[in-house]
């Protein structure tokens, strides 16, 4: 090996090291980055009771592992769900969840760093929108009888976390 072979395979190894470096400082700011996504999608055909529970029970076994907490609305078809945790858990989790062939649709509704959780202790809450028990809840009046619709909530940013609202203050 000649002495400019060395320099080149030393100059190899240090870019190396430094790619290295530059992606772990990269991973541990994103996980220390607290995040959320909200967002609204159509199911591709409708989910039953027993569709919604499989999906929530995987759900739950996943976020207790990643640290994730958040909540799912369903109505007649139409998904809110509300993600919060590390920014890079959450970004690998709404790759897998944008690409599931039982819904589509997917329109991002809210994104960005938080200071605190909305759903701390809520591995994964539901709600089926058409519970009568909703009625009930304080705060959601303004939503009975509305129904949900992924285009008209992204145009309207402020009802979609005011619906959300009423959601973080009834579940705990
Ligand atoms: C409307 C909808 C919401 C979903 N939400 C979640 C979720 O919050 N967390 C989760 O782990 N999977 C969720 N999934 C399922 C994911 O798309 C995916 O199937 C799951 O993460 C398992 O992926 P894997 O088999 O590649 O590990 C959701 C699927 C749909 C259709």
């Amino acid at each position: 090996m000649t002495e400019a072979d060395t320099t080149s395979c030393t100059a190899r190894r240090c870019e190396f090291f430094v790619l290295l470096y530059r992606k772990l400082v990269a991973k541990l700011t994103l996980m220390d980055t607290l995040y959320q996504i909200v967002y609204t999608s159509t199911a591709t055909r409708p989910f039953s009771k027993a569709d919604l529970g499989e999906l929530l029970q995987g759900s739950v076994q996943r976020h207790t592992r990643a640290g994730i907490t958040g909540l799912l609305l369903y109505q007649t078809g139409t998904f809110i769900q509300a993600l919060e945790g590390e920014k890079a858990a959450l970004t690998e989790l709404f790759e897998k969840i944008s690409h599931d062939p039982r819904h589509h649709h997917t329109i991002r509704l809210i994104q960005g760093p938080i200071k605190e959780r909305n759903f701390p202790n809520s591995a994964m809450a539901f709600r089926d929108l058409h519970s009568p028990d909703l009625g009930k809840l304080p705060g959601y009046s303004e939503f009975l009888n509305t129904p949900l619709n992924g285009e008209l909530l992204a145009k309207d940013i402020p009802a979609c976390k005011r619906l959300l609202l009423v959601f973080k203050k009834n579940i705990r």
